[in-house]
């Protein structure tokens, strides 16, 4: 908790600095994970010797080992949090004022499949057989929560999947910020770029398209606290109300926690690609987000047996270049809904890294509501399943209020919402038809699109930039930064 309470102090610094930071503040919480998940008593990727960087395609030593069980905290234990407690609800979520960062964390327990190698999912025909479990080997896998390498094989086998693809050729955004890159932030409608003015294409997944429909998701899993053993958890409570959701997966948790994805998987949730490390895409290079999409699906892979046909970046940070990557990979984006009122984030990351309260994120999140009820179409949230708060905000409270609500929300997994049959979530059982991407012939001029020689020129270069546009853009990066994270 110590830590917690340190990075919890440390973020709040970093986003009164500026509204910059505040996209940094959560890029540094993604980076904290590992801290995070070993203070509360769950088992992390330890490396004893490090390989050169960028020699292998692993830079984990092959002594390492990962324990894939969770252990039960000695902090707390399962009578601490059980429904009798004063502050606990019901469903043993504490009351919503005391949902905050550094509250105490509960048991976690490990997961137990119970699906043997060869099972496949009642509610998808056509699925492939589900893999022998698990069993993470450290020298097959990039370094946890990094940028992986990219001149392993793997990573140089999956540039020519971009062969054919007329790639945009925009230099890497600085941090995937307007503010922290004036120059991209002034070419932004042009690369079509969504952190920064909030541009989408066809081609992106944005919203369901059924008024009062939410298509339910849940990013940066799978982590501890969907824990079938804790009885009010994730799962559970999404089991007891017969809810289903698609699950934005990093593929550094999935190697970490890979029965809590077959669970999700195998009890009706959709999956979908989250990168590897969670970094910002729009500031990686070709081959690096070729890497942080391609590890991430053959890690899903590895578990379940299917490949992912969608994919989110990262704080949402897409562009055309990465888009067009994405595509090319086969992996169809989708984002969160813009209303009329700004995006559709839940903030409930905000209350993990201690910057509101549970009451505050909770007025956020009726305002989505209010705010979807008034749409035309349905809408798609964000929100988190990879720590405990956030999971209970979930599980106590938003899900049951737009359950409650008069009229109802239909809630839904996103691929359902959007009417794509669950064969086509999936690369193995993909009939081509339901993606824009697949109705796109490869660009034929191929030689002259080569993927691996993006452009290091800034787009905007070419711009003299007077002092007051850098205000402007500055004072519309602050607008954005703020209403996106
Ligand atoms: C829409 O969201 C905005 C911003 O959160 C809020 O001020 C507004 O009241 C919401 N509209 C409705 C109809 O709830
Ligand atoms: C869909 O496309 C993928 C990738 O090109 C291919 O492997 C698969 O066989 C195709 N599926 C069908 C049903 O044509
Ligand atoms: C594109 O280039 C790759 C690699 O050079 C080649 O295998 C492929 O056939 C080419 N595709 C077209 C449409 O020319
Ligand atoms: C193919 O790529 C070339 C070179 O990048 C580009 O000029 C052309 O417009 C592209 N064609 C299509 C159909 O995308
Ligand atoms: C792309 O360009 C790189 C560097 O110039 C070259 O090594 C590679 O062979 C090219 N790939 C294709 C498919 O043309």
């Amino acid at each position: 908790m110590l830590k917690l309470h340190a990075l919890s102090a440390l973020l709040t610094v970093i986003s009164a600095a500026s509204a910059h930071d505040i996209r940094g503040a959560h890029e540094h919480f993604a980076h904290r994970r590992q801290a995070l998940a070993s203070t509360s008593g769950v088992s992390s990727i330890t490396s004893t010797s490090t390989a050169a960087a960028g020699t292998t395609s692993s830079s984990l030593a092959a002594s390492t080992t990962i324990s894939t069980s969770v252990t039960t905290s000695a902090a707390t234990s399962a009578a601490s949090v059980a429904p009798a407690d004063a502050g606990l609800s019901a469903s043993g979520v504490p009351a919503l004022a005391q949902i905050t960062s550094g509250m105490p964390t509960g048991t976690t327990l490990p997961v137990s499949s119970t699906y043997a190698a060869g099972a496949s999912p009642s509610y998808y025909a056509g699925a492939p057989a589900l893999p022998t479990p698990f069993v993470v080997n450290v020298a097959d896998w990039p370094k946890q929560d990094v940028v992986p390498p990219t001149d392993s094989d793997e990573v140089l086998q999956w540039m020519t999947e971009l062969d054919g693809y007329d790639i945009p050729d925009f230099a890497p955004t600085v941090d995937g910020t307007c503010a922290g890159d004036p120059a991209a932030a002034l070419d932004a409608a042009n690369r079509g770029w969504w952190t920064c003015g909030g541009y989408s294409r066809d081609t992106d997944i944005v919203a369901c398209p059924d008024k009062m429909t939410w298509g339910v998701s849940f990013d940066d899993g799978p982590g501890p606290y969907i824990s079938i053993s804790r009885l009010w958890k994730l799962l559970n409570f999404l089991s007891e109300k017969d809810i289903y959701a698609t699950f934005f997966v990093v593929g550094s948790r999935v190697i970490q926690y890979p029965m809590v994805l077959v669970e999700e998987y195998m009890s009706g949730h959709e999956l979908s690609v989250h990168t590897w490390s969670h970094h910002a895409l729009t500031s990686l290079t070709n081959e690096q987000i070729v890497a942080e999409l391609g590890w991430t699906r053959k890690a899903i892979k590895a578990v379940t047996g299917v490949t992912p046909t969608t994919m989110r970046a990262p704080f949402g940070d897409i562009d055309d270049r990465v888009r067009a990557i994405c595509n090319a990979m086969g992996l169809t984006p989708i984002i969160w809904t813009t209303g009329p009122g700004g995006p559709f984030d839940t903030n409930d990351w905000r209350v993990a890294a201690g910057t509101v309260t549970g009451v505050q994120q909770y007025a956020t999140f009726e305002n989505i509501l209010g705010n979807a009820s008034v749409m035309d179409t349905g809408f798609i949230v964000l929100q988190h399943d990879l720590y405990e708060i956030t999971v209970d905000l979930a599980i106590g409270y938003t899900l049951n209020t737009a359950l409650s609500h008069n009229p109802p929300f239909t809630l839904e997994p996103i691929g359902q919402c959007m009417k794509i049959p669950t064969a086509n979530m999936y690369l193995e059982s993909d009939t081509n038809q339901t993606f824009v991407a697949e109705h796109t012939s490869h660009n034929s001029t191929n030689s002259s699109s080569n993927a691996s020689t993006a452009s290091n020129t800034p787009s905007g270069a070419g711009h003299s930039l007077t002092l007051s546009t850098l205000t402007a853009v500055f004072a519309i990066g602050l607008a954005v930064a703020s209403a996106f994270f």
